[in-house]
């Protein structure tokens, strides 16, 4: 039995799919007072609980072979990600450690590192320490950000609300963005290949592309251009809540290309390409 931590979530959710897809028994970690009703419909087990929660980590770790963790307070925001995140995941490696459970999947992210300014990188590199000091057979996915949140955050939103696309700058920066599916399927499949034990692997989509790139996708899944503006790093986004200032013009500071031909072909994944989301996206859109 797989226990999914984060089961409720946006990439949890898939994870706890794909794993039913593969006939896997899943037990799936949902808050007290937390709707459960559409993962035990997706053929889940339930079990309550909650990262601050020890005891009730050592029954959801009970009898199960494997744990996959998505859990963040990074979207929630109900309590610090020092409580969820770093203090949360360590209960849950010690109650992994304490039912002897034989794989660990940790849902880390690109440029995770414990001397991180920035406080999720910070905390998932803290996790990530913990978790390689551990007794666990663990495999610690580092994805670089999702297609699913920021193509919605950035483009689609305003573009098919008939607002201009706020881009920062001149939008030069190429960033390999990965479809949540690829990853939940990297997740998967971590739990059983051999080349995952104790591995940490860095995930990005097949291409790294600008956000100028990214609405040209869109338009030409749409079928129709969009208007586009751009402001300086730091300015407000409209539509887009003041975090998000920060974070796309951050996203004008690097680039992130992830070589994944290898990984691929030792996971057996095929990655989402920017074109392909981006299509079935606008087709969503244009049925909704
Ligand atoms: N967005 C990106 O671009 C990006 C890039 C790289 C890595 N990541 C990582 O990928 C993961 C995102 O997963 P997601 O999209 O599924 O996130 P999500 O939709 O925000 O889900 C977060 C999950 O964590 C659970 N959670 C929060 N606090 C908890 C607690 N105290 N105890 C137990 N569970 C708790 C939430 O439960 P409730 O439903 O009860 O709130 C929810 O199921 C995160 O770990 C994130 O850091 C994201």
């Amino acid at each position: 039995m797989i226990l999914v931590v984060g089961a409720s979530g946006s990439l949890g959710g898939k994870i706890v799919r794909g794993l039913l897809e593969r006939r896997e028994v899943v037990r799936a970690l949902v808050r007290p007072g937390r709707p459960h009703r559409p993962i035990e419909r997706d053929g889940a087990t339930v079990v309550v609980g909650d990262l601050r929660d020890r005891l009730s980590l050592d029954r959801a770790c009970e009898g199960a072979t494997a744990v996959v963790t998505t859990a963040s307070a990074s979207k929630t925001a109900d309590d610090s990600i020092e409580n969820i995140d770093v203090r949360g995941n360590e209960n849950l490696i010690a109650a992994a450690e304490a039912a002897a459970v034989e794989r660990f999947v940790f849902i880390s992210t690109l440029n995770a590192s414990a001397g991180s300014p920035v406080p999720v990188f910070r905390a998932k590199g803290m996790t990530e320490q913990r978790l390689r000091q551990s007794r666990l057979v663990h495999t610690i996915l580092q994805p670089n950000a999702f297609m699913d949140v920021w193509f919605p955050m950035l483009v689609e939103r305003p573009a098919f609300s008939g607002q201009p696309v706020t881009l920062v700058g001149e939008s030069r920066r190429r960033h390999a963005f990965i479809a949540e599916r690829d990853v939940a399927a990297f997740a998967v499949s971590s739990l059983i290949a051999a080349a995952a034990r104790n591995a940490t692997l860095p995930l990005g989509g097949p291409e790294a592309v600008t956000l100028k790139d990214v609405v040209r996708a869109y338009e030409q899944g749409a079928r129709r251009s969009f208007d586009v503006r751009s402001v300086a790093p730091g300015e407000p986004i409209p539509g887009a809540p003041e975090v998000v200032w920060g974070l796309a013009a951050a996203l004008e500071t690097f680039d992130s290309p992830v070589p994944m031909e290898d990984t691929c072909r030792t996971f057996g994944v095929t990655l989402t390409s920017v074109a392909e989301f981006a299509r079935s996206r606008a087709a969503a859109r244009a049925t909704s």
